[in-house]
C-alpha cells in the first residue's frame, strides 16, 4: 500500500490530463465536426501528452473516449455523425498516466439548443457540484446519492439507475460503486484517501434505459434528452479534492 498522498499525487497528473483534454476539445466541439475526430483528436492529445486512453481496447470498446449525443445516456461510440445545430453532447475522457487514471465528462452545447436543454444541463452540473460540496469523512454514500437525487427530480427530472460512478486508482472501475440515488445516512462511510468518481447521468424523461445493438450505446427509453458531468474526487482529512478541474475555467457551457 503506498501512503493516498502518492497516490493522490499520480490520481491529480492523471485527473489533469484528462480535464486538459476537454479543455483543448472544447474549440473543436462545434456544428460540423464528426465524432470521429473528436475521438481522434482527443487520443492523440493525451497520447502526445505522456498518458493513453483508457476505453481504447477497454472489453472491446475501440474508440479512446465516449460522445453521447441527445438522448445518449452514456458510452456513445463515436462514428461520422457530424454536430448540428441545437444538439448537446457529452465528451467521457479516460486518461491512464504512469498507471493512474483519471475520468471526466463535460456537456457541449451545439449553436443553439432548447431551453430545456439547457436547463437539464444546468441542473445535471449543479447537482454534481452539490454532492462533491458535501465530502469528507464520515458521511455516508447515500448521502452522496440523496444530495444529487433530491435536487434534480425536485426539478422534474430523473436520476439513472443502470449505471453509477465508481472507485478509481491504478484500476479504471473499482469499488466502491457510487450510485446516484439513495438515501441520507446509508452505505460505506468516507474515509481519508479514498478515490473515485461522481457521473450523474440525468434524464429531462423516465429513468430507463437500453442498450443498443452495438452492446455499448445506452440511450432513454422514452427518447428524452440526457445528461451527464463527471469529476474524479479524493477525500482528505477534512474535505475533498477534485482530481478533474478544467484548467482553463470550462467548467459547465457555454464555454
Ligand atoms: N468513462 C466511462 C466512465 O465514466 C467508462 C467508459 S467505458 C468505455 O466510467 F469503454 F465505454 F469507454
Ligand atoms: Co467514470
Ligand atoms: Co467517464
Amino acid at each position: 500500500m503506498i501512503k493516498y498522498k502518492e497516490k493522490f499525487e499520480k490520481m491529480r497528473v492523471a485527473g489533469t490530463l484528462a480535464s486538459k483534454t476537454l479543455d483543448m476539445l472544447t474549440d473543436y466541439i462545434k456544428t460540423g465536426i464528426t465524432t470521429e475526430k473528436i475521438d481522434q483528436l482527443g487520443y492523440e492529445y493525451i497520447k502526445d501528452n505522456g498518458g493513453y486512453s483508457a476505453p481504447q481496447f477497454y472489453r472491446g470498446f475501440k474508440r479512446s473516449l465516449c460522445t453521447s449525443l441527445n438522448h445518449v445516456v452514456c458510452h456513445g461510440i463515436p462514428t461520422d455523425r457530424v454536430l448540428e445545430d441545437g444538439d448537446i453532447i457529452n465528451v467521457d475522457i479516460t486518461a491512464i498516466v504512469n498507471e493512474y487514471y483519471g475520468d471526466t465528462s463535460r456537456m457541449f452545447v451545439i449553436g443553439n439548443p432548447s431551453v430545456k436543454a439547457k436547463n437539464l444541463i444546468e441542473t445535471t452540473y449543479d447537482s454534481l457540484m452539490k454532492a462533491i460540496k458535501i465530502l469528507k469523512p464520515g458521511i455516508k454514500l447515500g448521502d452522496i446519492g440523496n444530495e444529487i437525487q433530491s435536487y434534480v427530480e425536485e426539478k422534474g427530472y430523473s436520476v439513472v439507475r443502470d449505471f453509477c460512478g465508481h472507485g478509481i486508482s491504478n484500476t479504471f472501475h473499482e469499488a466502491p460503486n457510487i450510485l446516484h440515488y439513495g438515501k441520507k445516512n446509508t452505505g460505506l462511510e468516507l474515509y481519508p484517501g479514498m478515490t473515485f468518481t461522481i457521473e450523474p447521468m440525468i434524464n429531462a424523461g423516465k429513468y430507463d434505459v437500453k442498450i443498443l445493438n452495438d452492446g455499448w450505446t445506452a440511450v432513454t427509453k422514452d427518447k428524452s434528452l440526457s445528461a451527464q458531468f463527471e469529476h474524479t474526487v479524493g477525500i482528505t482529512e477534512n474535505g475533498y479534492e477534485i482530481f478533474t478541474e478544467s484548467v482553463k475555467g470550462y467548467s459547465k457551457p457555454p464555454y
